[in-house]
């Protein structure tokens, strides 16, 4: 089963037929809100919006962990991330990317469901931080939906919640990243580790700090005028991404790295 995690802009998935909210704790904690469960063009889905229902949740804030924990135990194999970034190059405001590769800039945040307790240790391999299949199904989506996607880019995940400086942004640049946002890591890392297939569509919402029109600032109001309009997008996007997904129970999803869920289950969390 398909999960859309909605960003800043998408708290609510008004396409989704709603059947009913799941409140979940978590051994990590609680979900940034209530799984809203329902169908989206006929399948069913889960949406969670990651910043709150009221986008009361700062991005250094999410409880990662418990956000991917309780759609996995939900039911959920695939994740479908929806996210605002900054453009650093070959971009620009309204444009829907979908990345190919990330860079983690963040501090300070959990990055893991296996810090220790006594548990094994392990390394989630990480070389493809995107599901290639979800990926295919996103791109096979925009065909069928006629939406532009965008095939391909760097995000560059740092912690925020303030904006870049424009020297920063310069050394993202040089580092490779083509597109900045506050909310891709840990997120991605985690959904590998529970063996989670995580693609996500960005949507850009400005010029990152210092490029394009963000020279000497970069505009809030361009940014929230921005949002509403390529959401639409998104959402009929999402219709058509859902339909290729597989509906046998076990959806996509590759193996777990181990099973920290399990894990968690049986007492080994927190
Ligand atoms: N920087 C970081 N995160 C963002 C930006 C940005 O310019 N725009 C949207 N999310």
């Amino acid at each position: 089963m398909l999960a859309i995690i909605g960003g800043t802009g998408l708290t609510r998935l008004s396409t989704l037929a709603v059947a009913h909210r799941e409140v979940i704790r978590t051994p990590y904690g609680e979900p940034s809100a209530a799984l809203v469960v329902g169908e989206l063009a006929g399948r069913r889905a889960i949406f969670l919006a990651r910043h709150g229902h009221g986008h009361t949740i700062p991005p250094h804030r999410v409880n990662y962990r418990a956000n991917l924990w309780a759609l996995r135990q939900q039911g959920a194999r695939a994740i479908l991330a929806v996210a605002s970034v900054g453009a650093i190059r070959g971009a620009g405001p309204g444009d829907l990317v979908l990345p190919h590769q990330l860079i983690d800039y963040t501090w300070g945040r959990t990055q893991t469901f296996f810090d220790g307790n006594g548990a094994q240790v392990v390394h989630a391999d990480f070389t493809r931080p995107y599901s290639d299949e979800l990926r295919g199904m996103c791109l096979g989506a925009a065909a069928d939906s006629g939406i532009p996607l965008t095939d391909g880019g760097v995000y560059g995940a740092v912690s925020g919640p303030r904006l870049e400086t424009a020297a920063e942004i310069d050394r993202m640049d040089r580092d490779g990243a083509t597109m900045v946002g506050m909310t891709g890591m840990p997120e991605a890392g985690l959904a590998r580790e529970l063996g989670l297939d995580y693609a996500s569509v960005c949507v850009v919402v400005n010029h990152a700090a210092g490029r394009g029109d963000s020279t000497t600032q970069v505009s809030l109001e361009g940014i929230a005028r921005v949002l509403e309009t390529a959401m639409d997008k998104v959402r009929t996007l999402l219709e058509h991404v859902i339909v290729r997904i597989p509906t046998h129970p076990s959806g996509t999803g590759r193996d777990a790295a181990a099973d920290p869920v399990a894990g968690a289950e049986r007492g080994n969390g927190r």
